[in-house]
């Protein structure tokens, strides 16, 4: 095993730079207890970006990841952006960033952690034990089918997108939720609208035939859209793997985010089939309590932990930061988010000192 990593970091925009600073230094202390080092190149992505050079995603930040070991985001986007025209605002450049590194597969994972139980919206006989993963499609679907655009005609303005799926596509991104399924519950629930859609038809044809060419062992059931969604509300447990694509997952996965109290918590893996992985919060920017002080950094350090696991093969040291979350949460620390009756409400950076603390401990 190497014992030496270059990591790319992309720290971004609103809240960003905050939460980067946690997870930089509970990486920096990590990586020592278990003898290996981490080199970081800092690079502007995002808003961050445009302000520096005039795009979302220079050349050189897309170079600079392609040939690092992995990718640490944090997050992009500020509503300043939203009227530049679509090429040159943030979220293209995290579009580009997926589809220049070929990252078709993201993985989310909602697991319930014991001491945020009361901090969930839904009642916990609902969410105990929920344990389970999105794995959505990231580089296809209806975020970069073509054609796309808007057209002026007859007095009539007109816009669309197409929601567009190869065999290929549906194919390695199906493995991908087959071989998770796999090593963990043996269910995958795929979750399309082939009652309606084209595209989901195909989309289920394939998932269909992968199941019964390669994959027989693992418990495969097919659910619409709409259902999956009242579903993941109405009983969560069910759910072990779900494999949908770009537009489904972005949706369904917010909504899985919930189970867990806050969206603060939740990380992600975004992967290819070679090359480095890119790790971030599912969360946004929150443009809205930027440099405040106030963001939960717990997503974000337990992307640094996903990095540490699935990016570097450093289990241990994964295992480690995951462990320094659940103490602090465990010891009554909270940021507003998460904060209830008698718990101790922490900012950012305080939060960050807890959880090195706990790390340390
Ligand atoms: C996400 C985000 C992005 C997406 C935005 C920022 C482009 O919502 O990662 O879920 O829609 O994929
Ligand atoms: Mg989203």
């Amino acid at each position: 095993m190497s014992s030496s990593y270059r990591i790319t970091l992309l720290a971004g925009d609103g809240i960003g730079p905050e939460i980067m600073a946690v997870a930089r230094q509970l990486l920096d202390a990590v990586s020592q207890r278990h003898g290996f080092s981490l080199t970081y190149n800092e690079q502007p992505m995002g808003g961050a970006a445009i302000d520096a050079t005039g795009e979302p995603l220079p050349a050189s930040t897309l170079e600079a990841c392609k040939a690092s070991d992995a990718v640490l985001l944090a997050a992009i986007g500020s509503p300043q952006y939203d009227s530049l025209p679509r090429e040159k605002r943030p979220e293209t450049g995290l579009l580009g960033l997926r589809s220049g590194m070929g990252l078709f597969a993201n993985l989310r994972p909602v697991k319930i952690i014991p001491a945020l139980i009361d901090a969930s919206t839904l009642k916990r006989e609902v969410i105990e034990g929920v344990d389970l993963v999105v794995v959505r499609e990231l580089t296809g679907g209806v975020y970069f089918g073509q054609p796309k655009g808007r057209v002026e005609a007859d007095g009539q303005v007109r816009a669309f997108n197409t929601m567009a799926y190869s065999d290929y596509e549906i194919d390695r991104i199906a493995k991908v939720g087959f071989d998770l399924a796999r090593q963990r519950g043996s269910k995958l629930c795929s979750v399309d609208k082939a009652n309606v859609l084209d595209v989901s038809q195909l989309w289920r044809d394939r998932v269909e035939a992968l199941h019964a060419a390669e994959y027989p062992e693992v418990e495969l059931n097919h659910m619409y859209v709409d259902n999956a969604a009242m579903q993941l509300v109405r009983a969560p447990r069910q759910f072990d793997v779900v494999l949908t694509s770009n537009l489904f997952g972005d949706v369904l996965s917010d909504e899985a985010a919930m189970l867990s109290g806050s969206i603060g918590m939740l990380p992600s893996a975004s992967l290819g089939s070679d090359g480095p992985g890119l790790f971030e919060p599912i969360h946004g920017s929150a443009p809205d309590i930027a440099g405040q002080d106030k963001a939960n950094p717990m997503a974000m350090v337990l992307s640094a932990a996903m990095m540490l696991r699935v990016g570097l093969q450093q289990d241990a040291a994964a295992t480690d930061l995951e462990l320094a979350v659940e103490r602090t949460l465990a010891a009554g620390f909270r940021t507003g988010d998460l904060m209830a009756e008698g718990c101790n409400q922490l900012g950012c950076k305080a939060m960050g000192e807890q959880l090195l603390r706990a790390l340390e401990g």
